[in-house]
């Protein structure tokens, strides 16, 4: 199996290429570096230095006869991107029509994509499942449903096909230790909540402890980067199989509250965590945990980390 695995370097793309290794895939990663790291390349894979934005290096590497391609390529900051909608339009959408028709031009069939929760908005129904009403409230997951969209009409007009995987809220990192490169600017509870451990913050800001749910903070679905990683293994198989393009939710299907994670680091830790309850974070909705039945059922795709504490562990 040769793969290109574009965002190689990044968090879940560093995962995902571990995860094909061991499969014993032939990859190779296309990653510019901005938010990926040179520390999570694996020797035994091949790495070009490249930009989603540079089709002419991005088409020329796509030339090496690759069977899918995984696209992990996207800037992921939701705050950053409704402040910023130029940068998320150029990179995420412009980005997204590159690496499709680099596939086209050279007559790679299938594509694995990085889609998002933030596809759905504020849940109308819980636990949320694919069938639910795309309405992203962020200009984010409005460049993963358009990328969607666009990944279908390629389907039908070029016969790549696709599997889009909406994750729901990765966390934790690889339990060997394997992958040692952080995100730079953390916007994501745990990773902040790894710094808190770590000294570099003083505390953790909670966003809101007044919602309606069983302690007042959100509840989210959290679930393994490794067992995301799997998930991308099993939809280049089954698209390599001759299976028809899908989009998949993953997550663990069980809710878990901001105060719940805190009450498992401190366990963790064995200490009291520093932390200070704020105002509600704009655009958070009280509760988002994802039906991952599809993925089951399509990828044979089940997660193994089932406990908040043992995720926890992971990051950190
Ligand atoms: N939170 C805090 N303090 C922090 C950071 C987060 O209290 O410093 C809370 C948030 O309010 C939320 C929960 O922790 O209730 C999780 O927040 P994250 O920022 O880690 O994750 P989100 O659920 O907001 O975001 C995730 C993905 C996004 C995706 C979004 C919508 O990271 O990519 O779900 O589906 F867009």
């Amino acid at each position: 199996m040769k793969v290109l695995v574009i965002g190689g370097a990044g968090y879940i793309g560093s995962h995902v290429v571990k995860a094909l290794l061991a499969d014993h895939a032939d990859v190779t990663v296309y990653d510019d570096l901005s938010s990926g790291h040179k520390i999570n390349l694996f020797p035994a894979a091949h790495f070009v230095e490249g930009n989603i934005l540079d089709y002419g290096q991005l088409e020329k590497t796509m030339r090496q006869g690759f069977e899918a391609v995984v696209h992990l390529a996207a800037k992921k900051a939701v705050g950053e991107s409704m402040i910023n909608p130029e940068l998320y339009a150029e990179n995420n959408l412009l980005g997204a029509v590159h690496i499709l028709n680099a596939m086209a031009q050279n007559n790679v069939k299938a594509l694995v994509f990085s889609s998002s929760a933030a596809v759905y908005g504020m849940p109308e129904y819980l636990p949320v499942d694919e069938k639910h009403p795309l309405n992203p409230i962020s200009f984010y997951g409005f460049t993963k449903q358009e990328t969607e969209r666009l990944m279908d009409w390629y389907d039908r007009l070029k016969g790549i096909k696709y599997t889009a995987l909406r994750y729901f809220n990765a966390a934790g990192y690889d339990a060997s230790g394997a992958i040692k490169g952080r995100d730079r600017h953390p916007q994501n509870l745990l990773p902040i909540i790894k710094e808190v451990v770590d000294g570099k913050r003083q505390y953790l800001s909670v966003f809101g402890n007044d919602y309606e749910t069983r302690d007042g903070t959100c509840i989210r679905d959290y679930v393994h980067v490794s067992d995301l990683a799997d998930a991308h293994v099993s939809a280049i198989k089954r698209l390599l199989a001759g299976r028809p393009s899908g989009i998949f939710n993953l997550g663990t299907s069980q809710g878990v509250s901001v105060k719940e994670v805190i009450d498992a680091t401190e366990r963790i830790i064995g200490k009291p965590l520093p932390v200070r309850f704020e105002e509600h974070r704009l655009g958070d909705p009280a509760v988002l945990v994802a039906a991952s039945d599809l993925a089951e059922s399509e990828l044979g795709w089940k997660p193994r980390y089932t406990l908040i504490d043992d995720i926890i562990r992971t990051e950190l």
